[in-house]
């Protein structure tokens, strides 16, 4: 018999005959093939958000993945045949879909500071647009077309300082952020590429923030916008799309996640007016809850009056606890009937007090060797891993039915030294 997962976004992550499973495989039996820690992903939940999105937002609508919640080349080609296209940062990510023979035409590229190198390398791929949000891009896009000899597509990121409610370092989309352009200064900028023979532009974009629950700030977004365009004429010619960004909230085990639907109802009527095509950029809600972090139990410590359970993944491994005091639900992957339940803070090797995956969380006590699950890592989790202390980054593994695939091999120790040079 299937019992959801206490804390899982998905149904797909269960348990069954006393352990946790992911689709039909047991995280238990993954760990015992591949090792831990572990990233682990559910292709089914993968491709049951990226329905959930296409169904509110319409068979029209460009569902642009945001590569860097989760770039594994595996999750890219997942979402690619799922129907979507990708919001890209960096060269790099362009790199990954051109690595993976994945279609760029279906990309659009933000980022507050792009590099020349960058803006030649996406003309030259062709995108469907880029989202220009810092007034250095304009020449240089305008560069790139002329020698590529095809005019360039853009959007222009405004910034309509819309108040969102979210942690601080992922809010983008007020006035003290870096991100897009201010709605007053965004005239002259819709001036200069009208009078620039290689730039069309095609769109306006926002993206206000990420981990949004609610609806009000993606209306006000829009209405901000709409009323910016609608101050002259020019500024509606030949625009086409509006993309609003991503930023759509899963629950981390607590609330609810944003309604999605609710989302689309508000703005498909308002974009429908004006005949522009709707583009949306989410990053989490499609693989957030679709990904654990599995990771092993190494022992207890008892220190002043408190308890640490010490377990071998990391800051490095999963950073969004350190970084914006994220609250991952962590459960045993094997529970234990009846046992006693105490409350701990449950830490990693790393040489810092802020390495912490959870505190204060009640959990059974546990013997070395137990593991326990990370809940809803699927977003910014690989993506964000990084080697201090010398730490090899995890593998991941992806499930698909009882099919199983280990889609990046665990790092070894010669590939983090390779690129040092002897002294
Ligand atoms: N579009 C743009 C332009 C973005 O900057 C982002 C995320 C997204 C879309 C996707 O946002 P999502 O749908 O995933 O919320 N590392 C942080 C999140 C940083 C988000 C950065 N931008 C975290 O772990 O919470």
């Amino acid at each position: 018999m299937h019992t959801p997962c206490p804390g899982s976004g998905s149904p797909d992550f269960y348990l069954q005959g006393g352990e946790l499973y992911c689709e039909q495989v047991s995280l238990r039996e993954l760990v015992e093939r591949f090792g831990s820690p572990l990233y682990v992903y559910s292709a089914k939940t993968i491709r049951e958000r990226a329905q959930r999105v296409r169904l509110a937002f319409g068979d029209d609508a460009h569902i642009c993945y945001a590569v860097k919640a989760n770039s594994n080349l595996s999750v890219l080609r997942l979402l690619h045949e799922q129907g979507c296209g990708f919001d890209l940062v960096s060269g790099g990510e362009l790199e990954r879909l051109q690595v993976a023979g994945l279609p760029t035409d279906q990309a659009v590229f933000a980022g507050v500071a792009k590099q020349p190198w960058e803006i030649e390398a996406a003309v030259a791929a062709g995108l469907l647009f880029f989202n220009v949000e810092s007034p250095h891009e304009l020449p240089l896009l305008s560069a790139a077309g002329a020698a590529a000899g095809k005019p360039v597509s853009l959007a222009l990121r405004l910034n309509p300082n819309v108040e969102v409610n979210t942690h601080a370092y992922i809010s983008t989309g007020k006035d003290e952020n870096k991100f897009g352009i201010a709605i007053n200064r965004a005239a002259e900028v819709v001036a200069q590429i009208a009078a620039d023979p290689w730039l069309q532009l095609v769109g306006y974009h926002v993206h206000l923030g990420s981990q949004l629950r609610t609806v009000a700030p993606y209306e006000q977004a829009f209405d901000r916008i709409a009323a910016f365009v609608d101050g002259d004429p020019v500024r509606s010619e030949g625009v086409k799309f509006y993309d609003l960004g991503g930023g759509f909230g899963i629950s981390y085990g607590q609330g609810e996640p944003l309604d999605v639907a609710a989302v689309a109802n508000v703005l498909l009527p308002r974009l429908q007016k004006r005949g522009w095509t709707p583009v949306v950029e989410p990053g989490r809600f499609l693989v957030g809850d679709a990904g654990v972090l599995v990771t092993s139990v190494l022992g207890e410590k008892l220190q002043g009056s408190a308890k640490f359970l010490l377990v071998d993944a990391a800051m490095n491994d999963l950073m969004r606890p350190a970084l914006y005091q994220a609250e991952h639900p962590i459960v045993p992957v094997v529970p234990r009937d009846g046992g006693e339940m105490r409350t701990v803070d449950v830490v990693g090797p790393v040489c810092e007090t802020g390495d912490f995956l959870g505190c204060a969380r009640t959990l059974p006590r546990c013997q070395p060797g137990d593991l326990l699950a990370v809940l809803a890592a699927g977003a910014y989790g690989a993506s964000m891993a990084s080697n201090y202390n010398s730490r090899r980054r995890p593998a991941e593994v992806l499930v698909d039915g009882e099919q199983v695939r280990l889609v990046r091999r665990r790092e070894t120790f010669a590939q983090l030294f390779e690129n040092e040079i002897d002294p």
